[in-house]
């Protein structure tokens, strides 16, 4: 573990954010660009060069996969690794279930992904016990593209990150940031590939300032992303050019944190500040987080990202927040389970299963 003091990030007012339509007391229109142009002139003074271990998106993007069926389907997990206790066995046999009905192409961790504290080294038996012996269905043995949660940073981060890891088990596939790109073909109509979908992964432990408190920062295992400013800013920049650059017909943005909640961890204050108008500057269409154990749909009338938390992979229950009508909640539910996504070329199907796999809310995105 590393204890070097990373400087704090600048506490940003979130009256500079006003005119962002993201953000519920927008009142003022035309200065956004304005807000964005202050941040990125703030950022840009911590400017830096990617890590060599896995923080660079641009360089992680693997190969355009078609999909020649017309239909991407994919499951949605977090907050997960436990051996099996609190529900995990439970809800890990009900997504071999939903699996095998979709024909699922990969599942998707959003992080947490062994409990409390990652892994220790590359022969850590926790990813046997909580990640091999436990996704044991056909219908997942398939690719599981993971982010990192702050629990897998309170363990060896570097041990999570390694392909040793993959002579373990073939299915883990586990990096800072990268991005995954699909052509979606209706076979029946032959050389039909009129859409594409991108998923963008990242890394946002290192945005919360929290972690980087001097009572909390060698908790962390922050190698790799110092000098803290440094590695944020060329995530934040990797992404907006990865966001930017991209046609995909469907953009979804895959981290860990809440951007915003009403689970006991809540919004993400500085995500909602330094990541949401990424987002919505560059079309992105949904964002699906881990980190509260409870699934959840946030949209909000003025800002158009779509905000889903998978986070029910083992312990629930810690309770919700009270909210009111305007915080755009479309459905919360405290309690184990899973997230179906299924892309179309003209929409895509979410639904969230609960802890028997049934399914307790459906929302289809169309464009
Ligand atoms: C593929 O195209 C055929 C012919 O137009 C159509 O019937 C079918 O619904 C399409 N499949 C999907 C998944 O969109
Ligand atoms: C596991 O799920 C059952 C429902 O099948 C629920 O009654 C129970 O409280 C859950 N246990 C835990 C530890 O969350
Ligand atoms: C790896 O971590 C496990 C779990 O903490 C421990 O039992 C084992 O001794 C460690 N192995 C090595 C080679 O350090
Ligand atoms: C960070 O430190 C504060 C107090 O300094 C504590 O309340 C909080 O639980 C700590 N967070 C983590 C993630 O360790
Ligand atoms: C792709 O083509 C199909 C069949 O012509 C059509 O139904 C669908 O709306 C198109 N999707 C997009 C995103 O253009």
């Amino acid at each position: 573990m590393v204890s070097e003091r990373a400087p704090l990030l600048p506490q940003f007012q979130q009256d500079g954010y006003s005119t962002s339509k993201c953000w519920r007391t927008s009142t003022k229109k035309g200065g956004f660009l304005l807000v964005i142009c202050a941040c990125f002139g703030l950022l840009a003074l911590w400017s830096g060069a990617s890590s060599p271990d896995g923080s660079s998106t641009s360089s992680q993007t693997k190969a355009t996969l078609t999909i020649n069926d017309a239909k991407l389907n994919f499951l949605v997990i977090g907050d997960w690794g436990r051996e099996g206790s609190y529900n995990q066995s439970l809800v890990a046999s009900q997504m071999g279930k939903v699996g095998k009905q979709l024909d699922i192409q990969f599942v998707v961790s959003t992080g947490d992904n062994f409990y409390d504290t990652g892994l220790d080294n590359v022969s850590d038996p926790a990813f046997t016990s909580s990640f091999t012996d436990i996704y044991t269905d056909p219908s997942l043995q398939t690719t599981w593209y993971a982010v990192l949660g702050n629990h897998d940073y309170m363990g060896n981060v570097l041990a999570q990150l390694s392909d040793d890891l993959v002579s373990r088990d073939p299915r883990w596939f586990c990096r800072r940031a990268f991005q995954l790109n699909f052509a979606i073909c209706n076979a029946t109509l032959a050389g039909s590939c009129n859409a594409t979908l991108a998923l963008f992964f990242l890394d946002t432990n290192p945005f919360i300032d929290e972690y980087w408190l001097p009572t909390n920062i060698s908790k962390f295992d922050w190698r790799g992303l110092l000098p803290r400013t440094e590695q944020l800013q060329s995530q934040l920049d990797e992404l907006t050019e990865a966001v930017k650059s991209s046609s995909a017909t469907w953009k979804i943005v895959v981290a860990h944190h809440t951007i915003r909640s009403v689970g006991v961890h809540g919004d993400s204050i500085e995500l909602v500040q330094k990541l949401l108008p990424i987002l919505e500057e560059h079309g992105v269409d949904v964002y699906i987080n881990g980190h509260d154990h409870i699934l959840q749909h946030i949209k909000r009338p003025e800002c158009a990202v779509h905000l889903f938390t998978s986070g029910g992979g083992s312990k629930s229950y810690a309770g919700l927040k009270a909210y009111t009508e305007e915080q755009g909640v479309q459905f919360v539910q405290d309690g184990q389970g899973f997230l179906a996504v299924s892309a179309r070329p003209d929409s895509i199907l979410f639904t969230f299963h609960d802890v028997f796999g049934d399914p307790v809310y459906n929302f289809l995105l169309q464009k």
